[in-house]
């Protein structure tokens, strides 16, 4: 079965993704953190059977996301966005008895009256942020992400009863993560001492399922900050629940010489893995190391279309294939029909070891995707 389905396709490992909301289970039951899965990082609906089962629910940065989570997730459905338009509060009829979280203290006031049936939470720049990456700085210079005056927040501590702290980003390092949200207790004390403010979340892009991570410290932290405040914490992870669940399965279409040698391959960086563009990192393949370098390059026109530069044991040749390794994370939700190249199909590898196709894109998707 798994022989016929055509390259280039994403492959979804049950099992791996398995190995992940085991540690959010223990997390969940160790440290009383609720855990909901950031649907911006991940939507793959069709997994969301196993998922739902290790989650409590999803969080969501739009209308569309947040129905997706409250129809194919359940649970509980976070909803956030950066703006809400009145159209979309409006809609947000449908996914009664959730969580609404404003980006500002202009959105709560705007649509205070409209909102009143959710508990509504607003989100806090709190100024200090993890981040190798400026674009993905919570907390940089001017962000428009969270309140930022401390003193404003007590003109609507009536009309909330929950905070959002988004502060980092790929945050390997429990020391830095403790730390600043030290630093943010200090800084909040007197609003977390509100007994109004009942649930907190500490947003994702902490790496808590690293196998290096020590988990246990970082519920012992979540615990505690949980006690002392009398709040349910909440965290948002998207990356540290696919980490490492899913490949990018692509064919070497060609093979040119330019001063290296230079494979290309049946799926794009641009259209197929675009983060790795934005942050420019390499894709991590799976394979032996060895002395045959390649640059190993995407098939839209696009000059920098580039996967990286390898090191490997066995000689490529037209029809070898290259699996890129933890393409779950910000790939299938950002994938778009650039150059019109050939859209990778969704494969899942069941818990029994089946291979399923779950999606396979032909030329009427691209057709309808505009008009
Ligand atoms: C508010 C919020 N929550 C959760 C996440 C998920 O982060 P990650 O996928 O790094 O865990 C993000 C990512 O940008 C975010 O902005």
């Amino acid at each position: 079965m798994k022989d016929k389905i055509k390259t280039p396709y994403y492959l979804i490992y049950k099992n791996k993704l398995l190995k992940n909301l085991k540690k959010i289970e223990y997390v969940r039951k160790l440290s009383g953190a609720k855990v909901l899965l950031a649907l911006k990082c991940f939507s793959t609906w069709s997994v969301f059977n196993l998922i739902s089962k290790y989650m409590d629910g999803t969080t969501s940065s739009s209308f569309y996301e947040a129905k997706l989570g409250y129809d194919k997730f359940g649970k509980e459905t976070h909803i956030f966005s950066v703006a809400f338009s009145k159209r979309e509060i409006n809609l947000l009829k449908e996914l009664n008895g959730n969580k609404i979280i404003f980006n500002s203290i202009s959105q709560l006031n705007m649509f205070y009256n409209k909102v009143k049936h959710f508990e509504i939470g607003v989100r806090i720049n709190p100024g200090i942020s993890y981040s190798s990456f400026n674009i993905a700085d919570p907390a940089r210079q001017f962000s428009r992400l969270g309140i930022v005056s401390k003193k404003s927040i007590k003109y609507i501590i009536n009309k909330i009863n929950g905070l959002m702290f988004h502060y980092n980003c790929e945050n390997d390092n429990f020391t830095k993560f403790s730390e600043m949200l030290n630093e943010i207790e200090l800084k909040y004390f007197d609003i977390l001492n509100e007994k109004r403010i009942k649930w907190v979340s500490l947003g994702g892009g902490i790496s808590f399922t690293n196998n290096q991570y020590p988990i246990n410290k970082f519920c012992k932290k979540l615990k505690e900050f949980s006690k002392k405040y009398d709040v349910q914490i909440y965290l948002e992870p998207g990356e540290a629940v696919v980490l490492n669940s899913c490949e990018l399965v692509t064919t070497v279409l060609d093979i040119v010489e330019n001063i290296k040698k230079i494979a290309i391959v049946d799926a794009s960086v641009e259209a197929h893995m675009l983060d790795l563009l934005i942050y420019r990192v390499c894709a991590e393949i799976r394979t032996k190391p060895g002395n045959n370098e390649y640059i190993i390059a995407g098939r839209s026109c696009l000059a920098g279309d580039v996967f990286g530069e390898y090191h490997l044991l066995n000689k490529l040749k037209i029809g070898s294939i290259i699996r890129f390794t933890n393409a779950a994370s910000y790939t299938m939700v950002k994938k778009n029909w650039f150059n019109g190249v050939s859209m990778p199909s969704i494969v899942v590898k069941e818990l029994n070891g089946q291979i399923r196709l779950i999606k396979d894109f032909v030329y009427n998707d691209f057709l309808k995707n505009l008009s």
